[in-house]
């Protein structure tokens, strides 16, 4: 960057006056679907279908106590530099903006030495930068000066807070943190005063902590800095937790009030968060527990049941592999991916399991869950009915959006699509998903098949084959109204 030492003199005087522009503000109108793509198993990004996406998450970039310089951004370019190349060109081709994810659980080792240190912080904004700076060394260079990405998703899990075994973490955190912020949004800012960059942040169900730990109750000196925050509503149960319940429950438990994604977006509220920079978070999977009761026999029935607080292995891809930049202890994650839940277990229907499991649906924090008797197998997951539910809260509440944890673990974009209803007003989806009338096709039960044609939604009035919805006449089919 050719005046990136006018620049980076600027820089303090610059953090020093943050007063954020108003003008970046997200356009609510707009809605995002948001997807975390992980490349860590090989490149599936051909699954990808970018009509489907606003945005998609590039996850991760690393805070690694092990990189060659431990405080600026990790990534090995030899291994992440073509992916990432690829990503942003297929993106953009697409009108599909690509954001480099910063930290996760296991990235987030050295952000606290980083926040708290002004000298190691201007360097880590640099490193920052360089994701969303034009490369002008052209093509062919082997590690480019830029990578053209269109924002920062910084993924400190947590400050204030122990998170993954190998970070560091001090009561300062939350305090540094603002100030991080504040002088990577001045620098984008100066960098990129006409060019919309983002700033946004995966976050947990209650806001960041203060000094005493406590979620703080006013977040607005961090309101401006940010675009967005994506709320990660799921591991809300896990093997960590007892009883088993939801992964990621829509609604709260009562009494006491449990976590739940209203919850989560009543304290944000509360605290000063806008909705409208507020894109919710769902799971693209489901969570695994090994019950010590039998699920199916108990009077009521209930989500809540005891358990081994051990995860057994889930589906099929789930493993007790350990991450190479942090070694925590081993053990599975009891991960079900929804691909696999679709070809296990609910595999002609998406209401009746195959034999072995139950099925169930808890009506308050409107989630579905499984059982299967043979190994007391409980598994809390989201499918398109508890999917569709979250879209239309997220709707009615005004947030911005909602995301994925993670995209690869779809099947046949079916959640995806799902998620895609917010682009909707509700008139709007009355169609979406519908199948197209079959000529061949019989429709047996009256009133019971939706088809679209011509633009309009129709149902059977009889059993019917080859009879082509009409408005006018003698027809078989009845007109619900345009789509
Ligand atoms: C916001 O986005 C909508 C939909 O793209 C557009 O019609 C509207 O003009 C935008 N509003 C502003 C203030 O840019
Ligand atoms: C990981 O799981 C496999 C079974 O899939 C098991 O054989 C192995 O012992 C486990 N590793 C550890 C360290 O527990
Ligand atoms: C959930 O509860 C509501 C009222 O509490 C009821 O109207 C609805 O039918 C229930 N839904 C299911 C699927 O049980």
């Amino acid at each position: 960057m050719k005046c990136s030492f006018i620049v980076l003199a600027l820089l303090s005087a610059a953090a020093v006056f943050a007063a954020p522009s108003t003008k970046r503000a997200f356009n609510s109108s707009e809605k995002a679907v948001i997807g975390y793509f992980e490349p860590l198993h090989g490149f599936p990004i051909d699954m990808l279908d970018f009509n489907k996406y606003t945005h998609i998450n590039y996850a991760f970039s690393y805070m690694w106590k092990g990189a060659p310089d431990p405080y600026v951004i990790y990534v090995n370019y030899d291994v992440e530099g073509p992916k990432i190349k690829e990503l942003v060109r297929r993106g953009h081709a697409n009108d599909v903006k690509i954001i480099m994810s910063i930290g996760g659980w296991y990235g987030s080792q050295t952000f606290s030495q980083v926040a708290a240190d002004p000298a190691r912080r201007k360097k880590w904004v640099e490193s920052a930068m360089v994701f969303l700076r034009p490369n002008t060394l052209g093509d062919n260079a082997h590690i480019p000066n830029g990578w053209n990405m269109d924002g920062l998703d910084i993924d400190w899990e947590y400050p204030g807070k122990r998170g993954a075994d190998c970070n560091t973490f001090t009561p300062k955190d939350t305090e540094n943190y603002l100030l991080l912020l504040q002088e990577v949004r001045a620098q984008m800012d100066l960098e990129f005063p006409n060019n919309q960059k983002t700033i946004s942040s995966a976050v947990s169900i209650s806001p960041w902590v203060d000094e005493n730990g406590n979620p703080l109750t006013d977040v607005s000196a961090f309101v401006p800095i940010f675009d967005w925050v994506n709320i990660m509503v799921y591991d809300i149960h896990g093997p960590w937790s007892d009883p088993t319940g939801p992964n990621a429950p829509l609604y709260s438990h009562p009494s006491p009030e449990a976590a739940s994604a209203d919850r989560a977006i009543r304290v944000w509220s509360a605290a000063g968060w806008p909705k409208e920079k507020i894109a919710l978070g769902t799971p693209f999977y489901g969570r695994a527990f090994t019950a010590t009761v039998n699920m199916n026999t108990r009077n009521p029935i209930s989500q809540y049941a005891p358990h081994t607080l051990i995860a057994p292995k889930g589906g099929p891809a789930d493993s007790n592999a350990t991450f190479p930049l942090c070694i925590e202890k081993v053990q599975f994650w009891g991960f079900w991916n929804w691909a696999e839940i679709r070809e296990h277990i609910l595999v002609d229907s998406l209401k009746v399991p195959v034999s072995g499991w139950k099925k169930y649906y808890d009506n308050i924090t409107k989630t579905p869950w499984l059982f299967r008797e043979s190994d007391y197998m409980f598994v809390s997951y989201d499918d398109l009915d508890s999917m569709s539910l979250k879209v239309d809260f997220a709707r009615s509440h005004g947030l911005k959006g909602l995301f994925m944890w993670e995209a690869q673990m779809d099947y046949k974009d079916e959640l995806l699509t799902v998620l895609n209803q917010i682009h909707c007003s509700s008139k709007e989806c009355v169609c979406q998903g519908v199948a197209a009338w079959d000529t061949t096709k019989v429709y047996a039960q009256p009133n019971v098949a939706k088809v679209t044609y011509g633009g309009r939604l129709w149902t059977n009035k009889w059993w019917t084959r080859g009879d082509q919805p009409k408005a006018v006449g003698w027809n078989a089919w009845k007109d619900l109204g345009a789509c």
